[in-house]
């Protein structure tokens, strides 16, 4: 690469934030449903559509050409594969996951991330004076759009959750912090006697009657509120933390593990499931060290490497000899099971 190319490909690096709000804007003015079509569209039908005009438009247009996610043939403009998962309702959609991430409330927590940084003190805390969870409960919109978010990493992330855990009959399984079912609802119908329950927050929870009456093991699944830092449900076979602890810092995924480690029934499973990054640094692991990085800034917790997990369930007092792992694609499943 010559000095000037290298100039060029930093300054799409600093310019990361202008293809984020492109993208948010296209969502909201619905650009990637209107060329969600088989032959594309024209610049004016584009335009006709989101009630853009076209001098506007065609800038936007060209970044998100320049980003891969939109292209054009024969004056007609298309999605390319990236771009069609931003179409809301496609089956492994990230609409709303984008829409939450590149959304005012999350943008303006790394104002400070100089700040973030220095002390440790999540962004999002330091803009809202609490944190995130803290704040969802508050602010039903917000929590609506984050719930979404997870719904669909969930949704595209359950089938192959589901091939790492093998369950016998009649288990009874626990997804701690569950969110709104999409999980375990997916589990249960891949394991004919098994029953369940989704236990989260009251407003992580939200969703979860109407995802587990939509789906075909209603009479199999129920939903329990509660706060994982205190009391979790005592009768189930095994219990699931799929996507959860690396939302905390140490101290609370510690605590976490203790309500597990005291609570979770004699014999009963845990399973911890998680994009657990590399010990050394490894190109393919880049979405782990941005997600890891929107931990610090968002909710204050890390992606942790399954070293950092073992040591946590060690200081938790959970049974590490039993510890075995599966991994499908970039998700792991760590299972323990307690002293009968
Ligand atoms: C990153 S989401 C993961 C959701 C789901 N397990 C998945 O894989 O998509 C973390 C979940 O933890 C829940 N949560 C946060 N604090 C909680 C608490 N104190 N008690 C129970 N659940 C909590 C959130 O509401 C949210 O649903």
């Amino acid at each position: 690469m010559t000095a000037l190319e290298d100039r060029d490909s930093v300054i799409q690096l600093i310019g990361g934030y202008i293809v984020s709000n492109a993208i948010r804007a296209a969502g909201d003015f619905g650009i990637f449903s209107l060329l969600d079509v088989d032959d594309g569209l024209t610049l004016t039908e584009v335009a006709l559509g989101a009630r853009i005009d076209e001098a506007h438009l065609i800038r936007l247009l060209r970044t998100l050409q320049q980003a891969h996610l939109v292209e054009e043939a024969g004056n007609r403009f298309h999605l390319t594969s990236p771009g069609r998962l931003l179409v809301p309702e496609r089956e492994g959609t990230l609409a709303n996951f984008a829409r939450n991430f590149t959304s005012p409330l999350f943008q303006r927590s790394w104002d400070s991330l100089e700040e973030t940084l220095r002390t440790g003190t999540p962004g999002f805390f330091l803009v809202n004076q609490q944190s995130i969870y803290d704040y969802f409960a508050e602010d039903d919109a917000a929590n609506a759009l984050f719930n979404g978010a997870m719904q669909e990493e969930a949704a595209a992330t359950a089938t192959a959750a589901t091939t790492i855990i093998t369950l016998a009959e009649n288990e009874r399984v626990i997804d701690l912090g569950g969110g709104d079912g999409t999980f375990l609802t997916k589990l249960l119908q891949a394991n004919p006697t098994a029953t369940g329950t989704v236990f989260d927050s009251p407003a992580g929870i939200a969703n979860a009657p109407s995802v587990i009456d939509r789906s075909s093991v209603a009479n199999r699944c129920d939903f329990q509120a509660g706060d994982f830092f205190t009391a979790i449900p005592r009768n189930g076979t095994t219990y699931i933390l799929k996507s959860v602890l690396q939302d905390w810092d140490d101290e609370r995924a510690y605590q976490i593990l203790r309500t597990c480690a005291e609570q979770v029934p004699a014999g009963a499973r845990l399973i911890i499931i998680g994009n657990f990054i590399p010990d050394d640094f490894d190109r393919n692991a880049a979405v782990g060290y941005l997600t890891d990085m929107c931990m610090l800034v968002i909710s204050g917790g890390r992606e942790r490497t399954l070293d950092d997990l073992r040591r946590l369930l060690d200081r938790a007092g959970l049974p590490t000899a039993s510890l075995s792992h599966r991994r499908v694609g970039p998700l792991t499943a760590v299972e323990l099971t307690s002293a009968p």
